[in-house]
């Protein structure tokens, strides 16, 4: 290690506890218009974990000839592994402030010729014609605070039979947690491993999204889990694994669909050995703070 990222490294391990909502602050969803600030996108951009995934994915299908519909394409990050081989995109984002950046792009790369672009919510567009393949990542944790769901159960109309969809599959899974919340907020995403809670039990799968077949707006779940350790139980500690195309997963990062700390309803005390039920519902592309969950 040089001289100069080990200074790097230094001044992080000096300021850990301050980041530890920091993910949090940054990953803050406008509602006004579903975007992000400019942070975020560059986080999510320099994962090669999160892009990577798609980047593999879409390398391992024909894209020649073929007509596509992106939903929020932010700052093209994963669209441009595509575009140049398509015969027409039809790119949505519904963030005013990319309107500039989208635009110097498609410019720069000579893909005019080959794009719509829709300055819309996703949710509501109109296609002129049908599409082979869908793309979104519109995702956050359990798809609590975005609309992928809700995006991908309009758009899939203008599927045709064959297509595709990237992603295809998300897996929710969650583990019975102990948090000390006296500063903490009631859910955030865990930015360093030092920032864990203690867990007190394996993950159970608390639901699955098929996005090609999901009709609900939301879960309801009642689902068994086992104490390894007894301890008081406060928190959830939340996953998402995501299959952007067989074979191909992402399984979150700091970036997207990170480990998430969620507070229960009431805490409970749990003995090892013990199984227990998970109950909770929440809503797709609502926000994680309505998300509701207690053990019984
Ligand atoms: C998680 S970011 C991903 C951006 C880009 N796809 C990437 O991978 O870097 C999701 C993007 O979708 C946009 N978005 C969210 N909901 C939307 C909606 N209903 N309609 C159109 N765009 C939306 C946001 O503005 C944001 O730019």
């Amino acid at each position: 290690m040089d001289k100069n990222n080990d200074n790097s490294f230094a001044r992080l391990v000096a300021r850990y506890d301050e980041f530890k909502f920091s993910l949090l602050e940054s990953q803050t969803f406008d509602p006004v218009h579903f975007g992000f600030p400019p942070l975020y996108y560059q986080i999510m951009e320099s994962d090669r974990e999160r892009v990577g995934a798609f980047q593999r994915a879409f390398a391992q299908y024909d894209f020649h000839d073929k007509v596509v519909c992106e939903a929020g394409v932010g700052r093209l990050a994963l669209t441009r592994f595509y575009l140049p081989f398509v015969k027409h995109a039809y790119l949505i984002e519904h963030n005013p402030d990319l309107r500039a950046t989208i635009e110097a792009m498609i410019t720069q790369n000579n893909w005019q010729h080959k794009v719509t672009v829709l300055y819309a919510d996703a949710r509501a567009v109109a296609l002129p014609e049908p599409v082979d393949v869908l793309v979104g990542e519109m995702m956050s944790i359990f798809c609590a605070n975005e609309y992928q769901v809700q995006v991908f159960q309009h758009l899939r109309s203008y599927l045709r039979p064959e297509g595709v969809l990237f992603p295809q599959r998300i897996i929710n899974l969650a583990q019975l947690a102990q948090v000390d919340f006296s500063e903490a907020p009631d859910h955030y995403p865990v930015n360093f491993t030092r920032h864990l809670p203690t867990l007190l039990s394996t993950q159970v799968v608390v639901n699955t999204i098929d996005l090609m077949t999901e009709v609900a707006h939301d879960a309801t779940v009642d689902k068994p889990v086992t104490a390894l350790l007894s301890g008081e139980v406060n928190a959830l500690y939340l996953r998402s694994f995501v299959e952007v195309s067989p074979g191909i997963n992402f399984t979150g990062t700091d970036s997207l669909m990170p480990p998430t700390v969620l507070k229960l309803s009431r805490s409970v005390v749990v003995e090892a050995g013990v199984t227990c039920q998970l109950k909770g519902h929440f809503k797709f592309g609502t926000s994680l703070d309505d998300a509701v969950f207690w053990i019984a």
